[in-house]
């Protein structure tokens, strides 16, 4: 049977397309080769709300501080909140905040960054709060307040999560998170990300905690890899030209850093939300910057190690006083703020910075003459280095180190009740890699009691080459 002239020239015309068409082969797949999703649209905000997170602004037992992004478009942010219920009708009885509004321009585009801190919250109370514009709203996270009263309660400790964040760090929150559903909160020593001032990297580290980073409380410490040389636009061409000559210019903490964490603004000025305390059912959490003005933070120190109620305390900064690596070792850091930790009595210091893992025993700057190189337990504080994320260095073993370890990303747990401190470091597997208990005495400093595991140390072989040898 003949066809038609003009459905001739359309089968011929249908055909060539067949043959021609080289994105499909016989079985009818595409085969382009994959492109990366550019990163503008990868992190692209909307109206709906992002990066949620919560942190401690104030008291955590009568606050709830969050923050979010959206775009640029919704310049009107509100928050609601609820004490929580097993029925749904809690949503009926919330009150609305509205939320304080910052612009961010990243190197991807602008957005806005919203915050609020609800207050006047009772103690020990589940409450339900959603963030959003009025319409487009997050969905209602539980979040709890603190008890009042010195009670028991566990936290979660990373170093450095820094490179690879979201395809190798998330393994290990996660991990901590599900060890720990109840944490109170999560101690970030610093180095969250690598580049300051990438905003894809900070997507990718809202990305890796997700949902859990909206439950669970963030206190962050900035690393050096949170500061960055500022960069401005101001010649005539548009070629970027930085401030001030390469000889007094400084580095900023990241412009993410406060628009991002409503963390407590009672540092010393200039340092607000990088140096403060949470006191939080009876430990006082401190944040020192061990980027900057190290010595103004001496005097400010003081005052908050005097006039502390808190059984315990613990410091958490990013470089290490005891560094795990040799030629990083850091002796004028230790010289101006161990005498401090040793006369208030500082019960543990959580750090980052070496991309390896070194725990002490207690260490006192008096009975510390050779620095790093001996063991002491006669009383003082308890010194870690740990790392989260993938980024591995040589660890030095001295003999300062009670454990250690090489290529191993790790995560803590810490649980303070009573007069006990119980200390315990997992791999990113859940094993246990190291623990110890602190015991407050009357009168005594602290007993150590030792609880490391009777698994071997996870140390390279000799010859082993470094991996990510760049700072
Ligand atoms: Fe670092």
């Amino acid at each position: 049977m003949s066809l038609p002239a003009p459905t001739r020239r359309l089968a011929a015309l249908l055909a060539l397309l067949a043959v021609r068409a080289p994105a499909f082969a016989h079985d009818g797949h595409d085969h382009h080769p994959p492109k990366p999703v550019p990163e503008p649209e990868a992190h692209r905000p909307s109206a709906l709300p992002d990066r949620i997170i919560r942190t401690f602004a104030a008291d955590p037992a009568r606050s709830i501080a969050v923050t979010w992004r959206t775009d640029d478009g919704v310049s009107k942010a509100v928050a609601q909140i609820a004490p929580a219920d097993a029925g749904p009708g809690f949503a009926a009885r919330a009150k609305t905040l509205d939320a304080r509004t910052v612009p961010l321009k990243s190197d991807l585009g602008n957005a806005h960054y919203h915050s609020v801190v609800f207050g006047d919250l009772v103690p020990s109370m589940i409450y339900a709060y959603r963030v959003g514009d009025g319409v487009n709203w997050s969905e209602w996270v539980h979040a709890r307040t603190a008890s009042d009263k010195a009670e028991p309660f566990s936290f979660i400790y990373f170093g450095d999560a820094q490179n690879d964040v979201k395809s190798l760090w998330s393994r290990v929150i996660r991990g901590a998170y599900s060890d720990a559903p109840k944490a109170a909160f999560i101690v970030h020593a610093g180095d969250l990300i690598n580049r300051a001032n990438r905003d894809a990297e900070w997507g990718d580290w809202f990305r890796a905690g997700g949902w859990l980073n909206a439950m669970v409380p963030s206190l962050a410490t900035p690393g050096n890899h949170e500061y960055e040389r500022p960069v401005v636009n101001t010649a005539p061409t548009g070629t970027p030209v930085e401030k001030g000559t390469p000889a007094t210019l400084k580095a900023e903490v990241s412009r993410h850093w406060r628009p991002q964490f409503a963390l407590p603004e009672h540092g010393p000025a200039g340092l607000e939300e990088t140096v403060y305390y949470v006191d939080y059912q009876g430990t006082r959490v401190v944040s020192l910057n061990s980027n900057e003005r190290q010595e103004e933070q001496v005097p400010w120190l003081e005052k908050v190690l005097t006039d502390n109620p808190n059984r315990w305390t613990v410091l958490t900064f990013h470089h290490p006083i005891y560094s795990a690596a040799g030629e990083r070792d850091n002796p004028k850091l230790r010289d101006l703020w161990q005498p401090i930790f040793d006369r208030y009595k500082v019960d543990l210091v959580l750090q980052g910075h070496d991309h390896t893992y070194a725990r002490s025993g207690l260490r006192a700057y008096d009975n510390v003459a050779t620095g790093i190189n001996r063991r002491d337990d006669g009383g003082g504080t308890v010194y870690v280095v740990s790392v989260s994320g993938p980024k591995m260095y040589e660890n030095k073993r001295m003999p300062w180190m009670v454990r250690s370890a090489e290529d191993t990303q790790l995560y803590q747990i810490i649980t303070i009740d009573g007069d006990t401190l119980k200390y315990e470091a997992r791999t990113a597997v859940g094993d246990l890699y190291d623990g110890f208990d602190l015991k407050k005495r009357e009168g005594k400093p602290n007993e150590l009691v030792e609880r490391v595991p009777d698994t071997p140390e996870r140390h390279r072989a000799p010859a082993a080459p470094a991996v990510g040898a760049s700072r």
